[in-house]
C-alpha cells in the first residue's frame, strides 16, 4: 500500500562461522593500528578489505556523506574503537564503539574483563515494537471520539497492518492498537482534552522510524472519519516502552578490591554511589550519562540514531515522576549485583546502515543476528560503563584514570609520535605536569637523552 521502503531481511553475516570466538584479548591496547585491525579481522571474520572500510578516508566517502544529507560539506571523524573482553550471554564478542571521550573504551573493557571472571553479562531485549501516536487536538466530545474509535479498532488495525504487508512473512506486524485520552491542564492556561490512538508495530529488525511514521499518516483521515475531528500529530514516539533492553551481573566482592581498599568495601561505595542516584536527580544525571558513555558509542558506531535513544533513555528515567537512575547496583550478601533496564530502539538493516559502508562493519564485527541482539549487547555495554564510572568514583576517583589518557592526546599535541606518544604520556602524568608545555619539555628530555651517547663520545 505505500512506496516506503522496508528493510531487507537480514542476510548471514561473517560472524556466522566464528560463534566461537574470543573477545579476551589481553595487552590489545598496546599493538599497533595496523595490528589490532588483522587482529580483529581475523578473529571476527573479516577480510582485510572489509576492514579497510573502518579507516578514516574509507569510512565514508564525500560521495556518500553528500547523499546522506543536505548541504555537505565533509566528512567529522570518530574514533572507532574496540571493546574487548565482554563475555554477554556466554558468548564473546567484539563490541565497536565510536566516541570522542578517552577513557571510555578502556574502562568498558577493564569491567569486561572484571565481569568475565564471574561468567560475564546476561542481557536481552524486547522485540522491536514502536508506538506511533495520531492525536485529535481538541476534540469537541473527547468521550464520543474515545468510544468511536474503540469501536473501531478492528478496522483501523486492517488499516495499519496494510501499509507494510511484508512485515509479517519476516515476522513482525501490527501488535496493537490502543486509545487514550491525554489532558493538557498547564496550570494558567486553559484546558483541553486531546484523545490519542497509539499503534504498536513490530518492526522486526529495523529501527523503524519511518516505518511506524508510514503507519500513522495512514491511520490519520481514517481517524478523522470515525470521529468527524481534527487530527493534529502523526509520528512515534521515542519513548519506546515496548522495546525495552535489560542486562545483569553479578560480581563476587573479592573481585572488586583496589589499591587499599577491600572488596566490600568497593562493592558498598558503588552500593552507596547508587543510592546518591536514586536519591537525587542531579547525580542521578551524571551516573546515567555513565551509562549512556558506553552505549551511545555502540549506538554511533553502528549507524543508529543516538537522539532517540536518548531522548527514549531519559524519559523512561524521569517515567515514575521524578528522573532516577537507569541502572541499579546493590549488595547482596559478598555480591554486587547490577542491573540495567531502558528503551533501546536499535536497527541491524536499512537507515544509515544502506549507505554508511564503516557502520556496516561495525555491525558485522560485533556479529549480532538481529535487532534485539544488538539492544541486548548495547544495553550489557551501558551497564559496564556504569559500573566503571561508579567503581572508579568509589575508588580513586575518576580523574587519575581519565588523566592517564588525556594524558596521549596531550603528548599528541605536544608533537609526540609513534612511540614517543606512550613515553611522553607516562612522563606527564609521573610529573603530575599533564599540560602541552609540559610534554614538550618531556620530548626535549627524551631527546636530550636519546643523543647523550653520540655527544659524550665526540
Ligand atoms: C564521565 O564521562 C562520566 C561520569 O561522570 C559518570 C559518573 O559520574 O557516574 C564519570
Amino acid at each position: 500500500m505505500t512506496d516506503e521502503p522496508e528493510p531487507e531481511a537480514q542476510s548471514p553475516t561473517p560472524h556466522d562461522e566464528a560463534k566461537d570466538m574470543t573477545s579476551q584479548l589481553s595487552g590489545f591496547y598496546r599493538l599497533d593500528l595496523d595490528d589490532r585491525r588483522a587482529r580483529v579481522a581475523a578473529i571476527a571474520g573479516l577480510s582485510p578489505t572489509e576492514i579497510d572500510a573502518l579507516s578514516a578516508d574509507a569510512g565514508l566517502s564525500d560521495q556518500q556523506a553528500n547523499r546522506m544529507v543536505e548541504n555537505v560539506l565533509g566528512v567529522l571523524g570518530l574514533p572507532l574503537g574496540v571493546c574487548v573482553n565482554l563475555r554477554v550471554n556466554g558468548r564473546d564478542c567484539l563490541v565497536p564503539m565510536a566516541t570522542e571521550e578517552p577513557s571510555v573504551v578502556a574502562a568498558v573493557s577493564n569491567m569486561a574483563r572484571l565481569t568475565r571472571r564471574s561468567g560475564g553479562l546476561d542481557a536481552d531485549a524486547d522485540p522491536s515494537i514502536m508506538i506511533g501516536q495520531v492525536q485529535l487536538c481538541a476534540p469537541s466530545d473527547p468521550e464520543g471520539a474515545v468510544a468511536a474509535l474503540e469501536a473501531a479498532l478492528p478496522e483501523l488495525h486492517a488499516v495499519a497492518a496494510s501499509v507494510h504487508p511484508r512485515l509479517v512473512a519476516r515476522g513482525g506486524g501490527v501488535r496493537g492498537l490502543r486509545v487514550r485520552r491525554v489532558d493538557y491542564d498547564e496550570p494558567g492556561f486553559p484546558a483541553e482534552a486531546m484523545v490519542v490512538v497509539e499503534v504498536l508495530l513490530d518492526c522486526v529488525d529495523a529501527m523503524g522510524a519511518n516505518m511506524i511514521n508510514t503507519v500513522a499518516e495512514h491511520l490519520a483521515p481514517h481517524v478523522e472519519a470515525i470521529t468527524g475531528e481534527r487530527v493534529g500529530l502523526r509520528i512515534l514516539s521515542n519513548l519506546a516502552s515496548h522495546r525495552l533492553a535489560r542486562a545483569r551481573c553479578r560480581i563476587p566482592a573479592e573481585h572488586l578490591a583496589s589499591e587499599g581498599m577491600s572488596g566490600d568495601e568497593v562493592a558498598e561505595g558503588i552500593a552507596n554511589a547508587w543510592r546518591f542516584a536514586w536519591a537525587d536527580p542531579w547525580r542521578a544525571a551524571t551516573h546515567n550519562k555513565g551509562v549512556m558513555n558506553g552505549i551511545d558509542a555502540v549506538v554511533l558506531a553502528t549507524g543508529n540514531d543516538w537522539r532517540a535513544v536518548e531522548a527514549g533513555a531519559h524519559a523512561f528515567a524521569a517515567r515514575s515522576g521524578r528522573y532516577a537512575p537507569l541502572s541499579i547496583w546493590r549488595r547482596d550478601g559478598r555480591t554486587l549485583v547490577g542491573r540495567i533496564e531502558l528503551p533501546l530502539a536499535l536497527g541491524t538493516v536499512g537507515g544509515t546502515l544502506r549507505v554508511h559502508p564503516g557502520a556496516r562493519l561495525a555491525l558485522d564485527m560485533l556479529g549480532v543476528e538481529s535487532a534485539s541482539d544488538l539492544a541486548a549487547a548495547a544495553a550489557a555495554v551501558g551497564l559496564a560503563s556504569n559500573l566503571a564510572a561508579v567503581r572508579a568514583l568509589a575508588t580513586d576517583g575518576i580523574q587519575r584514570g581519565h588523566m592517564a589518557l588525556h594524558a596521549r592526546s596531550v603528548a599528541l599535541a605536544a608533537g609526540a609520535v609513534g612511540a614517543q606518544v606512550e613515553r611522553v604520556a607516562a612522563m606527564i602524568v609521573e610529573a603530575r605536569e599533564i599540560t602541552v608545555e609540559g610534554a614538550r619539555r618531556a620530548l626535549t628530555a627524551m631527546d636530550l637523552s636519546a643523543r647523550q651517547p653520540a655527544d659524550a663520545a665526540e
